[in-house]
């Protein structure tokens, strides 16, 4: 994109556990945009109050997410993470985005339809205007980027029709103030593909989940190395021996579902791990995935537990890149009051 340098945005709600498929269908990639981008990761906990939360669960969730961050690999010095509610611009821009979008493009959200349910009147307004909050987020970053989950895809479309329709409607003030033919740039999405989308282990056709009431349908990313042997041990799988090929895996959800762990967790495709271990019992192929699993998730469930063991320096850690992030967040806004034709200060 012409004009605009190249950063990365992306956001986490703290609500609750967070488990394998969040780890590699979205965090195993901001750890690797890392080395390419100047990324900012951010707790985004005024979307978690879109729906109702317990304040003292949603503090203790802001800090476990931020620490799985870090047990993770994201270096909160090289980049930034911080949590939402402490840079005011991202509420700030929000509104001016309420005024942007219009009500015909929010009515077409489908993740509004399924949150809201039956019961639409009495969903929150700030669940109705959620993606206006979302598009604040990256563009008051002016962020180039976005690794999200397929489930994303229709909000960032939203925000690249807001950043579209700001940069018309204000198009002469725009250039007036200096900013050329566009202030805002068209945020793209960097979708992970459907290799990486993790399933239950109770139920190969449905996704893994926080919200799953069996925990062993999870490994959540908080799991010691003892709570993620025993998941992967009594994860359901079918009487058949493996596959040697990949075809062989269709209409087998909890077989494909754990090869598919298996690739990505050892960084490798299904087929690689179906040459290895096709035609052998099932037990076998357990018997080294849970090894795996142990050897790539238990470690960060013990770095994350040695990081909440200690609050404050993670909330040192959320100051601190809230004050980086606002440097930024700030400089946007005043820009962004200047083409609406506020007076500031
Ligand atoms: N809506 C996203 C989700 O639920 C979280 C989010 C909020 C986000 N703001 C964002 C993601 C900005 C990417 C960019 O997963």
């Amino acid at each position: 994109m012409a004009g605009f340098k190249e950063r990365v945005f992306s956001g986490v709600q703290p609500t609750g556990n967070l488990h394998l498929g969040n780890y590699l269908g979205a965090i195993t990639k901001f750890v690797a945009l890392q080395d390419t981008h100047d990324c900012i990761y951010c707790v985004v906990d005024l979307h978690a109050i879109t729906v109702q939360q317990d304040p003292d669960a949603l503090r203790n969730s802001i800090r476990e997410v931020t620490a799985a961050f870090i047990a993770c690999g994201i270096d909160p010095k090289k980049h930034i993470v911080f949590n939402q509610s402490q840079v005011p611009e991202h509420a700030e821009l929000a509104w001016i985005f309420n005024c942007v979008a219009r009500l015909g493009w929010l009515n077409r959200m489908t993740q509004f339809k399924e949150k809201a349910g039956k019961d639409r009147e009495n969903a929150s307004v700030g669940l109705y205007a959620y993606p206006a909050l979302m598009a604040a987020d990256i563009l008051v970053y002016r962020a180039t980027h976005v690794p999200v989950g397929e489930d994303q895809k229709q909000h960032l479309e939203l925000a690249r029709d807001i950043a579209q329709k700001f940069n018309n409607d204000f198009g002469p003030s725009i250039a007036k103030h200096g900013f050329g033919d566009a202030f805002f740039p068209q945020p793209e999405p960097l979708i992970q593909g459907p290799a990486t989308r993790v399933m239950s282990l109770r139920d190969g056709t449905k996704k893994m989940s926080k919200s799953d009431p069996s925990d062993y349908s999870r490994i959540n990313l908080s799991d010691d190395a003892d709570a993620i042997a025993q998941k992967v041990r009594k994860a359901k799988t079918d009487p058949e021996p493996l596959p040697s090929e990949e075809a062989g895996l269709e209409n087998r959800p909890e077989a494909d579902n754990l090869v598919g762990i298996y690739a990505a967790l050892a960084d490798t495709t299904r087929e690689a791990v179906l040459k290895e271990f096709g035609g052998g019992q099932f037990s076998t192929f357990k018997a080294a995935l849970v090894d795996l699993s142990v050897a790539k998730l238990g470690p960060i469930g013990g770095e994350m537990k040695r990081l909440v063991a200690d609050p404050a320096s993670i909330d040192a850690i959320l100051v601190d890149g809230a004050e980086r992030a606002g440097v930024i967040a700030r400089e946007t806004m005043n820009a962004v009051k200047d083409i609406v034709g506020f007076v500031r200060r």
